[in-house]
């Protein structure tokens, strides 16, 4: 299978850095956000990626790109661990690029993937909802596709006043946290919301979506919405949605990059003692 993950926004949760730098390179303890997509793709028994970035943006590829002076300063300099680990990046799947020259929403982002994607089901990875768990959501929900043979998308509790964040869906369980979807609306008001249960990004996407897409016209925000597609599919075929194991984290925001920071941060052992020294002292 393969993972389409999107890079083509313009990160206005994030200005001003995002003027400069896309979200997606944002960097979460030491790695960019895209590091950690392609790590749980890869997780996921993924190896095939196709980035869809935006015109100008290279940033991406210059990241997975084997950098052969770094390589070359690196042997010099007898840095050998750190040489390995710079050579893993580039290895770590195949990589794809596809630009998508306007911003015309999700849904469109997806869409531009549809050659490289081909006629077969694919996973698509928002990559700044980062979620922390030992088996990667993108697996758990992988095991939801093959029992089904359907379209998955990760969904999770939220508060009501969230609805406004989210793509929600009204959906019937089917057995402990799956459910089937019964429909999906994009960023509903709290009263119009039809359940407590919010769309994260991550979806398993039968090839049919993109029928969908190529019919779906711009929805909210005038943005051509992957949730309003999957509505749409939901007419020719069923669709199930998971609520993951694992936590969460929306670091499009500078608030919610903070939060994932310390959480990560503190799972790491040559950080975890020093920064809750430092948390301590602060408060
Ligand atoms: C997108 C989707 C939305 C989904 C969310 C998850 O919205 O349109 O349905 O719930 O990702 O993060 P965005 O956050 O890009 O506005």
């Amino acid at each position: 299978m393969k993972a389409v993950i999107t890079a083509a926004g313009q990160g206005t949760r994030f200005l001003p850095v995002t003027r400069a730098v896309p979200k997606e390179m944002l960097p979460l303890v030491a790695m960019p956000l895209v590091h950690y997509a392609v790590a749980e793709a890869v997780a996921s028994g993924i190896g095939e990626i196709i980035f869809v970035t935006a015109p100008g943006r290279h940033a991406i590829e210059d990241y997975f790109d084997p950098n052969l002076t770094l390589e070359r300063l690196l042997e010099k300099r007898g840095e050998r661990k750190l040489l390995e680990e710079m050579r893993a990046i580039s290895k770590m799947a195949d990589f794809h690029y596809v630009r998508q020259t306007a911003p015309r929403g999700l849904g469109h982002a997806v869409l531009t993937a549809r050659e490289m994607v081909g006629d077969e089901p694919f996973a698509v990875i928002l990559p700044d909802d980062i979620i922390d768990n030992d088996t990667p959501a993108l697996k758990q929900m992988l095991a939801v596709h093959r029992k089904y043979g359907a379209s998955v998308v990760a969904v999770e509790k939220i508060v009501p006043a969230d609805s406004v964040k989210y793509g929600v869906i009204s959906a019937e369980a089917v057995s402990s946290r799956t459910y089937r979807v019964k429909g999906l609306v994009e960023k509903p008001s709290p009263e119009k919301a039809p359940s407590s249960l919010g769309v994260v990004g991550r979806y398993i996407l039968t090839p049919e979506i993109f029928e969908e897409l190529a019919r779906t016209k711009p929805g909210k925000i005038s943005e051509i919405q992957l949730t309003d597609a999957l509505h749409r599919l939901l007419g020719r075929q069923p669709i199930y949605a998971l609520e993951f194991s694992g936590i969460r984290y929306d670091t499009g925001t500078p608030l919610g990059m903070l939060k994932a920071s310390v959480a990560l941060a503190m799972k790491n052992p040559e950080m975890a003692a020093e920064l809750k020294r430092y948390l301590k002292d602060l408060f």
